[in-house]
């Protein structure tokens, strides 16, 4: 090390490190140890280009959006570190052209996401938020807000991967019978893998669990929210646009889904006029899926590490 308080020089000063959305302070001394850490959240636009021009990495989560145009500034940019599972905010092959290494951190997450599916699950199966908040407007009403109980219910998970089969797991042990479809997976110890359709079809609770990408947008439009069956509900902390949101709404309101949960958007945060918003029986969240104090240490020690190490 030959910069700064013994940082990674470059002859010309530390490494610097800009850091674009909000990031857990032990990732954030770890990376002050070895380099020049330019920390502003919420940082976009020219302001964004500007400090990008002069980083040698790019820390993000899901806020910062960087596309091929942004690249075009990053002028000594190494390495984009994602603090956590997806990359579809980064336009990956603009960044593989300009020679950046994009790495993410893929199981930090898991155990958040899984549970943040589950309570979201136990929310719609016992309407927690809409009787809490009928309760403070000074209803009493134990009829309207009946629930189902999760066991001897049949879960549909769609992505069978880390996330997935975490909630498989989890799932199983409120007696639910899991099925599972992923084009990737042929087997699993708690799962029954099956095509698409048919798991639409016979699950009482639908969630998703697979990355937005060209395969994955729109893969449950108009016809596949049909298809499921009457009554039942539908849980998103994967990513928004692999859902038609506009589906679930006409869906929800016609009274042939009996309950969406949404944690993700295919535009975030959702505008005003967004569909779910004004849907019935709803439950949304702000893309807190990873947002849990373990999660957000785990995820900033590992993306600093592994930046650190690039550079
Ligand atoms: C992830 O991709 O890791 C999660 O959606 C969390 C996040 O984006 O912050």
């Amino acid at each position: 090390p030959a910069g700064r308080g013994g940082g990674l020089g470059r002859g010309d000063g530390e490494m610097k490190v800009l850091v674009s959305d909000r990031l857990h302070e032990a990732g954030l001394a770890l990376l002050r140890r070895e380099a020049e850490v330019d920390y502003r959240p919420g940082l976009h636009g020219e302001e964004f280009r500007r400090a990008l021009s002069g980083a040698d990495a790019l820390i993000i989560r899901s806020g910062t959006r960087v596309t091929a145009e942004d690249l075009a500034f990053a002028r000594r940019l190494r390495v984009i570190g994602r603090a956590g599972v997806g990359v579809n905010n980064v336009d990956l092959e603009a960044a593989t052209e300009a020679g950046v290494l994009v790495v993410n951190v893929p199981d930090a997450n898991t155990i958040s996401a899984a549970e943040h599916t589950l309570a979201l699950m136990l929310a719609l199966a016992r309407n927690i938020p809409a009787a809490d908040a009928d309760l403070r407007r000074g209803g009493w009403d134990r009829r309207a807000f009946t629930g189902v109980e999760l066991r001897g219910k049949i879960l549909g998970i769609i992505g069978l991967g880390r996330i997935g089969g975490t909630v498989a797991r989890l799932a199983a042990s409120f007696g639910m019978k899991v099925l599972a479809h992923d084009p990737y997976v042929s087997s699993h110890p708690t799962a029954e893998l099956v095509e698409l359709d048919r798991l639409l079809k016979e699950a009482d609770f639908v969630t998703v669990h697979c990355p937005l990408n060209a395969q994955t947008r729109g893969l449950l439009g108009r016809r596949e929210v049909a298809l499921m069956k009457r009554g039942s509900y539908l849980i998103n902390v994967a990513r928004g646009g692999i859902v038609d949101e506009a589906a679930l709404a006409e869906s929800l309101r016609a009274g042939h889904l009996a309950g969406v949960a949404a944690d993700v958007f295919s535009t975030e945060p959702p505008p005003p006029d967004h569909p779910l918003l004004r849907a019935p029986r709803t439950v949304l969240t702000p893309h807190l899926g990873a947002s849990t104090e373990e999660a957000l240490r785990r995820n900033a020690v590992v993306v600093a590490e592994q930046v650190l190490a690039v550079l």
